[in-house]
Order: C-alpha cells, then structure tokens, then sequence
C-alpha cells in the first residue's frame, strides 16, 4: 500500500471515525469475512507473496468453511463497521495459559487506511484482552510486511524474532514476531 501523508508543514488531522466490532456468528458474517479478506488480500499481499501464495493462503485459511472451523477452535472474528459498510476485520485468539492474546488477523481496506481504523481496532483488541484477563498481546507479521510493522511498532509493540512456517505446497510463511505488554486495567469491559 502507499501511505497516504500529509503535505508538508500541514496538520494532519483525523476524523474519528465511529466504528462498531461485529462479531461473526453467523453463515451470512462468515461469508462478508470471506469476500473482504479476498479484496484486502489480493490488494495488499500480491505484491509481497506473489499471486498464487495469496491464492493458496486464501483458498486454506480465510474460505468460509476455514473461517467457521477456526471460529469453532476458539477465534474470535469481528467485522470493522463504519455506518453501512464493513471495512476491514478483526480475528483473535486467547490463550489463557500463556496469558496472551494472539492477533491472527487485523485488515483494514487499502482505500480505508491512514484514518486511525488501525488504532481504534487495536485499543477494541487491547479491551479484549482485558476482558480475558490476559497480559499480552502477540502476533507474526511478514517479514517484508513494512508498513504493517511500522503500525505495530507506533502501537507500542516491539520485535521479539521470527518464525517460519512451511504452511504446505511449496509454501513458507516467514514472518517476524511482535509483542506488546498490556498495563493492567480494572474493571475492563467490551462493547461491541
Ligand atoms: C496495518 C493496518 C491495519 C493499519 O491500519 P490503519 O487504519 O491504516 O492505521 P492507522 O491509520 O490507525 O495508523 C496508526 C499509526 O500507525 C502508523 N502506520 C500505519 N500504517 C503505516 C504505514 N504503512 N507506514 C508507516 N506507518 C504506518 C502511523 O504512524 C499511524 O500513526 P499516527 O496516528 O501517528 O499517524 C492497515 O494498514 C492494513 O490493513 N494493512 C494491510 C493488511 C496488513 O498487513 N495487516 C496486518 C497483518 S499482520
């Protein structure tokens, strides 16, 4: 994607955007994740994998059988709506015994970027977590994924090593991972 930045010497300034976290419970929200992950992946991984890695990865993990048996193990799927439209998703998983929670997926549409949907899905992350009561927020992100990690890194989140992961037909995912401690909040609560 190309950021979009302001011209010089001029403030930058953002909307704030009044955004609802959807949970995905059923066929027809499975299906709109689907459709949106398809739009947002091939605009913005086509160029980082190549089109037939996105093909793949689409084809295995974001169908809508993929996205329900993933929502039957323990994800969490929310849909980012503004208004009338879905512009991006949200999918976590907890896990409470490493006190963590995982961020498997956060996609925002390439023409919705740069207007602080990111952070506003972070901090409804970050509420999340409170909520599980779970102190740390965890995530893999494509080693030439450069933009995205410039966002973790403004969200205060920090490199903690990579990974790489033979994900089948000639495929590897070689990301980095990316953690960030949570400051412990009372009485947290999740509205969606
Ligand atoms: C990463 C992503 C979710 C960020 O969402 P966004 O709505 O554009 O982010 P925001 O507008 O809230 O930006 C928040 C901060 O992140 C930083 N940032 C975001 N995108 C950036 C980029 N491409 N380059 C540099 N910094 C960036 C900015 O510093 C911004 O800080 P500011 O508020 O001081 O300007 C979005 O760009 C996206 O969906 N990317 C493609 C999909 C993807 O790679 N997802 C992550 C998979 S691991």
């Amino acid at each position: 994607m190309t950021r979009r930045t302001p011209a010089a010497g001029r403030l930058r300034i953002k909307p704030a955007l009044a955004l609802r976290f959807i949970p995905v419970v059923s066929a027809a929200r499975i299906n709109r994740v689907a459709r949106l992950a398809r739009t947002i992946w091939t605009e913005h991984y086509i160029a980082i994998t190549g089109k037939a890695q996105v093909d793949y990865m689409l084809a295995r993990f974001q169908s809508p059988e993929a996205i329900a048996g993933q929502i039957k193990e323990g994800y969490g799927y929310f849909l980012i709506n503004a208004g009338r439209r879905h512009i991006g998703y949200v999918a976590i998983l907890p896990q409470p015994k490493r006190q963590e929670l995982f961020i498997s997926k956060l996609y925002v549409l390439d023409s919705q970027r740069g207007k602080g949907i990111g952070r506003q899905a972070m901090a409804f992350i970050e509420r999340l977590a409170a909520t599980h009561n779970l102190r740390r927020l965890t995530l893999t992100v494509n080693k030439h994924n450069t933009g995205s990690q410039a966002f973790y890194l403004a969200c205060g989140f920090v490199k903690s090593g990579s990974v790489v992961k033979d994900i089948g037909q000639g495929f590897v995912m070689d990301d980095y991972v990316m953690k960030k401690t949570l400051e412990r909040k009372e009485h947290a609560r999740v509205l969606v």
